[in-house]
C-alpha cells in the first residue's frame, strides 16, 4: 500500500499534503509525560526499546499523522563514541565537553552498534504495528550540529565553543567531523536495515555558520553522509533539515543530493517555492509559535505555507519542534485545517 510520505519524496504532489511534526513524541503529550516518568531518565527512554516503540507510535494513534519519528535522540551517536551523555531534568543535555584534540582521541574512532542496539530493536517494534500507509522515518544529527554539543557539552545560544575549536584547530575539528560522518552514515544504514522508510538529517545549528563555513562543516559532511547510506541502501530517502541556511539552502540541496529539504519558518516562502521545490521536494515550515498561540494566527500560518507549497511536492510540518506548552486542540485544528476535515 503507497505511503503519501514516500511518495511525496519520490515527487508526486498530494492532496492534502501527508503530516507529521518535528518533535512530534514529547513533552506536549500527556500520555509521553506519564511514560517518561516511569522510565526514570529520558536516555533509559530512549533505550528501552518497548517504552520508546510506544512514545513513537503514541502521536500516531492522537492524531493519525502520515509518519511516525523514532524516538530517540540525535546524542545516542556521541553516548555510542564512548562520550558519556545524560540529560537533567529542565536543562537539556550535558556532555564531558571536548576542550581540544587529547580530549577526543580519547573518544573511539568507530561507533558501538551495541549501545545503539535497543534503537534497531525499538524500529523493528514499531514497523510491525504501524499501519501500512503511515510511514516510519529514522533520523540523525548532522556532524556539525552534533560536533557542536560535543564540544560544548550542552547548549548553548550560539555554538561558540564549536566555532571557536574549528577557527583555532580547524584540522582537529575536520577529524572530529571525519569521525560524526562516518558514525552518521552507519548509524543511518543500521536504521534502514532495521526498517525505517526514510530518515532526516537535523542540523539545527547550520544557520549560525558563515557561508565559506557551512559548505565546509554543513554541505560537505552532509553530502560524505548522502553517498555512504547510498552506496549501502540505493535509493535510500533522505530528508535535509539545514535549519536557518536562508539563501544557501539552494547550494545545500544541489551540493548534497538530499532528497528533499526541510524548511525553517524564517525562510522566505517565495524563495523556497522558486527556488528549492523547482528541484526538490519541501518540508515545513509553520512557525511553532503559530501553532502554540492558535487560533487566527494559526490559521494564517497553515493557509501561508498550503498556499505556497502544496501546489508541488510537499510535506506539511513545522519549521521546528513542537513546544512542550502546545495544547492538543491546537494540533487538532491545525490537521482540520490541512485536511479540510
Ligand atoms: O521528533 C521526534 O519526536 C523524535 C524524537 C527527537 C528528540 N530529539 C526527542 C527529545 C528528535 C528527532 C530529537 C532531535 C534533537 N535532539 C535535535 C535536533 C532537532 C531539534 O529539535 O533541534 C537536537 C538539537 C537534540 C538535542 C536535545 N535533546 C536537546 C537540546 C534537548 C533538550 C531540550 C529539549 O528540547 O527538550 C533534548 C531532549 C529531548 N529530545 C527531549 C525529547 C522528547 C526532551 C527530554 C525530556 O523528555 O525531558
Amino acid at each position: 500500500m503507497n505511503k503519501p510520505i514516500i511518495d511525496v519524496l519520490n515527487g508526486s504532489a498530494r492532496k492534502p499534503p501527508p503530516v507529521w511534526l518535528m518533535r512530534q513524541a514529547g513533552r506536549y503529550l500527556p500520555e509521553y509525560r506519564v511514560l517518561r516518568e516511569k522510565a526514570g531518565s529520558f536516555l533509559d527512554l530512549v533505550f528501552n526499546p518497548e517504552l520508546a516503540a510506544e512514545v513513537t507510535l503514541q502521536p500516531i494513534r492522537r492524531f493519525g499523522f502520515d509518519a511516525a519519528i523514532l524516538f530517540s535522540d540525535i546524542l545516542v551517536v556521541p553516548q555510542a563514541l564512548g562520550q558519556a551523555v545524560t540529560f537533567a531534568v529542565g536543562e537539556g543535555p550535558l556532555l564531558d565537553p571536548i576542550k581540544d584534540r587529547t580530549d577526543f582521541e580519547r573518544l573511539t574512532s568507530h561507533v558501538d552498534h551495541t549501545v545503539l542496539a535497543p534503537v534497531y530493536e525499538t524500529i523493528r517494534r514499531v514497523k510491525s504495528t504501524l499501519p501500512p500507509t503511515v510511514a516510519l522515518l529514522g533520523f540523525c544529527g548532522a556532524p556539525w550540529t552534533v560536533a557542536t554539543y560535543m564540544v560544548a557539552g550542552r547548549g548553548t545560544p550560539d555554538q561558540a565553543p564549536a566555532r571557536l575549536f574549528a577557527y583555532r584547530d580547524a584540522a582537529a575539528f575536520d577529524v572530529l567531523m571525519d569521525v560524526l560522518v562516518e558514525a552518521s552514515a552507519s548509524y543511518l544504514v543500521r536504521q534502514f536495515q532495521a526498517g525505517v522508510d526514510a530518515v532526516q538529517v537535523f542540523d539545527t545549528w547550520a544557520g549560525i555558520l558563515p557561508p565559506e563555513q557551512f559548505a565546509r562543516w554543513c554541505i560537505a559532511p552532509t553530502r560524505r553522509i548522502v553517498t555512504m547510506v547510498r552506496l549501502q541502501v540505493p535509493g535510500a530517502k533522505i530528508i535535509g533539515f539545514p535549519r536557518g541556511a536562508g539563501s544557501l539552502l539552494p547550494r545545500y540541496v544541489a551540493e548534497t543530493g538530499v532528497d528533499a529539504a526541510g524548511l525553517d519558518w524564517m525562510i522566505d516562502r517565495t524563495f523556497a517555492h522558486e527556488q528549492v521545490q523547482c528541484s526538490v521536494p519541501v518540508q515545513g515550515n509553520v512557525d511553532p509559535l503559530a501553532l502554540l498561540a492558535g487560533g487566527g494566527a494559526l490559521d494564517r500560518a497553515v493557509d501561508a505555507a498550503m498556499e505556497a507549497f502544496a501546489g508541488g511536492p510537499f510535506i506539511f510540518n513545522l519549521g521546528h519542534g513542537i513546544l512542550p506548552e502546545t495544547p492538543i486542540a491546537h494540533v487538532e485544528q491545525m490537521l482540520k485545517r490541512i485536511r479540510g476535515s
